[in-house]
């Protein structure tokens, strides 16, 4: 099962040294997409959500690579965009995935707990789209949204339930365990500080309306070195991200972690013919 206790990252832990380029970002995107079960992709359902007329002005809070971004920008040709993020390196990916369309597209580097950039009601839209676990004073973040966001506006804010792709934690766990691994490490990710559990009470303070949509996916690998190539991508669960006050990891140690877990793995894949993650995801609407 997944532990209480999460790791602890912040935004400048994601600036520094998660989202120095884009590898693992780009990563985690393609599997997502190219192991999905559910025919609708992720993007397409988020889009619906937006309810765009098509001349909206949005932000986007951590844009990341733009990859999201981009696919939006087609239905609002006459609209308005800013990506904003924390981490140059993607930033800079954002603004060479949007070069050269005709939408006005800004890029902002900035903290999400900040908009001071922005004037009051500048917004028809603001999204934060699996980034809000990243925020230090996601209270800040959440009033700073209220201000820029138009009468009538939309907050999108996109995230997971804490038991999401419980089939990886149940791998990574036992082969933790299997290497009487240190105690710190039995630890969630930082998606727990918000998630579509406790979610809807963090933003209440600051919208009248907050609705929760709830999104099922499952991925499904035939083969055990795309799941190990996401797991990667995912720092191990964050073992490899921040494991805390303790000594740094040395890269044996992720050896063996992989070699256990792609042996758990194929004996799944062996028996079934497949290993799936069970996606449990979804987004607050907040207006
Ligand atoms: C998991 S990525 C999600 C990217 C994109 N929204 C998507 O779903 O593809 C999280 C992004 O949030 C950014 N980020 C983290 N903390 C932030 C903060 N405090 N303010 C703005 N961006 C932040 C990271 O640099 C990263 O690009």
């Amino acid at each position: 099962m997944i532990p209480e206790r999460y790791f602890e990252l912040t935004a400048e832990d994601a600036r520094d040294s998660y989202f120095t380029d884009t590898s693992k970002l780009d990563a985690k995107q393609l599997v997502h997409d190219r192991f999905r079960t559910n025919p609708l992709a992720l993007h397409d359902h988020l889009i619906r959500a937006l309810d765009l007329r098509g001349t909206e002005e949005l932000l986007d809070l951590g844009c990341g690579n733009g990859e999201i971004l981009a696919r939006i920008r087609p239905y609002l040709a006459a609209g308005n965009l800013v990506a904003f993020d924390i981490a140059p390196a993607v930033l800079e990916a954002a603004r060479q995935r949007l070069d050269g369309v005709a939408t006005p597209c800004e890029f902002i580097e900035g903290s999400a707990d900040d908009l001071s950039d922005f004037a009051g009601n500048s917004f028809d839209r603001v999204m934060a789209i699996y980034m809000a676990h990243y925020v230090t004073d996601l209270q800040a973040c959440f009033a700073e949204v209220r201000r820029v966001l138009r009468p009538g506006g939309r907050f999108l804010v996109a995230t997971d339930r804490p038991d999401s792709m419980v089939e990886m934690y149940d791998v990574h766990f036992a082969a933790l365990r299997d290497m009487d691994a240190r105690e710190d490490l039995f630890r969630a990710t930082p998606k727990a500080r918000i998630s579509l559990e406790n979610g809807a009470e963090q933003l209440a303070p600051h919208f009248a309306k907050v609705e929760r949509v709830d999104w099922q996916d499952q991925l499904q690998f035939g083969k055990a070195e795309h799941f190990l190539a996401f797991y990667r991508s995912c720092n191990y669960c964050c073992a490899s991200s921040n494991p805390g006050p303790g000594e740094a990891l040395p890269p044996v140690f992720f050896t063996e972690l992989e070699d256990r877990v792609h042996e758990r793995v194929q004996a799944v894949i062996d028996e079934t013919g497949y290993f799936a993650l069970t996606k449990y995801t979804g987004h607050f609407i907040c207006s």
